[in-house]
C-alpha cells in the first residue's frame, strides 16, 4: 500500500466542507460518519457520503476513506451498505476491544464487495485501537491471524480518556501526554510494527496551534510513527512536510548505505567520527524506502 501523511477527517453531512477540501494536499480524506455527525443527520450523512464517493472516482492523488460508527452501534452495518457503492478506498473502524472486530469487519467487506462488483479485498482497513479500556490490554491479538486488509493502525486519547475516567490526557503544565496515553500511544505503535502495518500519529486537536503540531509531528516520526490524523485542513501541510524525509536525511541516508556497499563484510563502520552498524543501515533503507514511495 501506498504511504499515507496527512489523513483529514471531513464530517460527512457537511458537503460544503467536502467540496473544499477535494484534492487539496491530504493524502487522504477520510469522511466521518460518527463522532461528527449528530444523531438526527445520520442518515443524510450517509446518503451524501456515499454521493460524494460515487461522484469522485479517480483517487491517484487522494484517497477517499469512510469512518463509519462501531461495530457494536446497529448504525455500523447500514453505514457500511450505504458507502460501499462508492468504492471507498478504506473504512476506519473506531472504539474497538480487539482485532476480532477487525476481522469482523473484513468478512462484511468481503461480502459487499461482491455485491457492488469491486475487487475482492480492494477496500482496506485503519483501525483507531485505543479508544476502549479494553484495547489497551488486547494488543496481542493482533498478532494472530489478524485480516490483510488491515493496512494502518493509530490511536486516539480523546475517547480513551473518557473511557479511563480521565479528566485530561495531557499534564496541565508541560502539555505532555500523561502514562496511559503514553501507553497506548507506545502499544499501538510495537503492534503496528510487528504486523507490518504503517503506525499512525494521533490527533492533534488544538487546530489553530501549528507550531505545537509540528513539534508532536517530528517527535511522533521519531519515534517511527508514519504519518498523522488531521481535523483541520491546515494541519495537512505540516504533516506532510514533517513526514517526508528532508533533503539532508536522504543524503545522509545514501552516504550510509554506500560507505556498507563499499566495504562488503564489515558489520561496523566509521562515518565523520561516529559508529555506524547495522541498525544504523536498517533505519537508513527505511528513509530511502519511505523518500522513494512519497517521491513516488
Ligand atoms: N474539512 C474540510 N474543511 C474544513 C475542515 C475539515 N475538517 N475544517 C475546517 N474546514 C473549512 C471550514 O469550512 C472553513 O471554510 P469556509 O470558511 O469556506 O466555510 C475553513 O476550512 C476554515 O475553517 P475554520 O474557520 O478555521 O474552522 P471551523 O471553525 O469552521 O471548523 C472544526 C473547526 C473543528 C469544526 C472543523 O475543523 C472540523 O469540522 N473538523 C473535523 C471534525 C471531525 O471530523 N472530527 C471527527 C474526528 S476527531
Ligand atoms: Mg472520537
Amino acid at each position: 500500500m501506498k504511504i499515507i501523511r496527512s489523513w483529514l477527517f471531513v464530517p460527512g453531512d457537511n458537503e460544503r466542507k467536502q467540496e473544499k477540501v477535494r484534492g487539496n494536499e491530504a493524502d487522504a480524506l477520510i469522511l466521518d460518519l460518527e463522532d461528527s455527525v449528530s444523531d438526527d443527520r445520520q442518515d443524510i450523512a450517509r446518503e451524501m457520503t456515499a454521493a460524494f464517493l460515487k461522484a469522485n472516482p479517480d483517487r491517484s492523488r487522494q484517497e477517499l476513506w469512510v469512518r463509519i460508527n462501531p461495530l457494536d452501534n446497529p448504525l455500523s452495518l447500514p453505514d457500511l451498505a450505504a458507502v460501499m457503492a462508492g468504492a471507498p478506498d478504506g473504512i476506519v473502524l473506531p472504539k474497538v476491544y480487539s482485532a476480532a472486530e477487525v476481522n469482523t469487519l473484513a468478512r462484511y467487506l468481503e461480502i459487499l464487495e461482491v455485491r457492488e462488483g469491486l475487487e475482492p479485498g480492494s477496500t482496506h482497513i485503519l483501525c483507531v485501537a485505543t479508544e476502549t479500556a479494553a484495547s489497551l490490554l488486547t494488543f496481542n491479538t493482533y498478532l494472530d491471524n489478524v485480516s490483510g486488509r488491515l493496512v494502518a493502525l493509530t490511536w486516539g486519547g480523546e475517547d480513551l480518556a473518557a473511557a479511563l475516567g480521565a479528566s485530561d490526557n495531557r499534564h496541565p503544565v508541560t502539555g505532555d501526554y500523561d502514562d496511559p496515553f503514553l501507553l497506548a500511544r507506545s502499544l499501538s505503535l510495537a503492534t503496528s510494527r510487528a504486523i507490518d502495518v504503517q503506525p499512525v500519529g494521533s490527533v492533534f486537536v488544538d487546530f489553530r496551534d501549528l507550531e505545537g503540531l509540528e513539534r508532536e509531528c517530528l517527535r511522533d516520526r521519531r519515534s517511527g510513527f508514519i504519518g498523522k490524523i488531521a481535523i483541520h485542513p491546515a494541519q495537512c501541510e505540516v504533516i506532510n512536510r514533517a513526514f517526508t524525509p528532508t533533503d539532508e536525511e536522504v543524503a545522509h541516508a545514501r552516504k550510509v548505505i554506500d560507505i556498507f556497499e563499499q566495504n562488503p563484510g564489515l558489520g561496523t563502520v566509521g562515518l565523520d567520527g561516529k559508529m555506524l552498524d547495522m541498525p544504523h543501515l536498517k533505519q537508513a533503507r527505511n528513509v530511502m524506502a519511505l523518500y522513494e514511495q512519497i517521491s513516488g
